[in-house]
């Protein structure tokens, strides 16, 4: 069984976030989002990943990745010129996947509970797919799966105009190769795009069987900056109290993960928190759920819920800052310190001063 990860697009929605970042890098928990689908399939004992990046921020990625050696697999880089849907790329990828079943899995979707019932599914007969599924309020928003009394899928619709189903396909896929011959089929949908979610439909219209299981745990398309948010809090509410760092004359309560390199000092810090290496903490409180990057800095201020991404920082915060997002290198601050409360999305390198308010 080889592995497909899809790692193209532009992250519009992301935005400004992803003008200078691919949308599967956006770190949850300090880790990219990628690197935990890598996980799930490895954990399932894939070896081989085929990596589809494109144009825009294919280097980025593979730079990122590497060669795989790193997570103890390998990765074989595909190129997809347009972003032309999910099945286009699965047919991108075709000549590095051969005649093997694989798992396809979306790098900008995260689940805990891990993939492996969906191989216990494909094990079960003769299989042709195996989907996941989960009920969304905004089914919308998503492929959706319309199941019999007896719970097996009757029909398959990409982002219903009208109310079908709760249940929404999640970006995680496995697929026989007769998939492949499905999509040799499809025509574009009204976006646009060769939809995934008409080729599983083509597996069923043409006789075959398609199972699927329900998602263990959570799930979390990272789609959107408040769902960037809420995927760092259920990472981080899985973490272990691991102090590697330097921590001086400060108050830990809770699960807080402090890399080697960062220091902490004159601070009260509340977990779940997850702080990388080289980040400085000084005179400042840090509440849950909040993931502070590397060479991040947070000094005589207060964050909680909070992302600050490699290098960001802020200093002299009057108010505490909450719900937010800080982009690489962006930089927030004021001269003194008082107290209240500020929400703001600032992607890299913005800047945002508070004085005189
Ligand atoms: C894609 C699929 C959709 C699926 C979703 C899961 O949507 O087309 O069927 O439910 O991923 O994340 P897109 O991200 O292209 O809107």
């Amino acid at each position: 069984m080889k592995g497909l990860i899809l790692s193209g697009g532009k992250g519009t929605r992301l935005r400004p976030l992803t003008h200078t970042r691919a949308k599967q890098l956006v770190p949850i928990g300090n880790r990219a989002n990628l690197d935990y689908a890598v996980d799930d399939l490895s954990d399932m004992g894939i070896r081989d990943i085929v990596v589809v990046i494109s144009p825009e921020t294919g280097t980025e990625v593979q730079n990122h990745l590497g060669d795989g050696s790193a997570y103890g697999v390998n990765f074989t880089y595909v190129l997809q010129d347009q972003p032309l849907g999910l099945a286009h790329a699965v047919k991108t990828a075709r000549p590095h996947l051969g005649e093997e079943p694989f798992v396809m899995y979306l790098g900008d979707n995260l689940l805990t509970g891990g993939i492996g019932h969906l191989l216990e599914a494909y094990h079960e007969g003769e299989t042709a797919a195996c989907i996941l599924l989960t009920e969304v309020p905004n089914p919308q928003s998503f492929g959706v799966a319309v199941l019999d009394e007896q719970g097996q899928i009757s029909r398959l619709i990409e982002k219903p105009a009208e109310y079908v189903s709760p249940w929404a396909l999640v970006g995680v896929y496995l697929f026989t190769p007769l998939i492949h011959k499905v999509i040799e089929t499809l025509q574009p949908s009204p976006r646009g795009e060769l939809e995934i979610t008409d080729a599983i439909q083509g597996l069923i219209d043409w006789g075959f069987t398609v199972r699927s299981e329900k998602v263990r745990g959570w799930w979390k398309d990272t789609g959107k900056p408040e769902d960037l948010l809420d995927a760092n809090r259920l990472v981080l509410s899985r973490l272990e109290r691991n102090i590697a760092g330097t921590v001086e004359e400060s108050e830990l309560v809770g699960e807080i993960e402090i890399a080697a390199g960062a220091v902490v000092r004159n601070s009260r810090l509340r977990g779940p928190i997850s702080i990388a290496a080289g980040a400085v903490i000084e005179n400042a409180y840090v509440g849950p759920y909040t993931s502070i990057g590397q060479n991040a800095v947070v000094k005589d201020a207060e964050v909680e819920y909070s992302i600050l991404m490699q290098g960001a920082q802020i200093r002299h915060l009057s108010r505490r800052l909450d719900a937010s997002i800080l982009g690489e290198e962006a930089w927030m601050g004021g001269r003194s310190r008082k107290s209240h409360s500020y929400q703001v999305i600032l992607g890299d390198r913005s800047s945002v001063v508070v004085d005189g308010e």
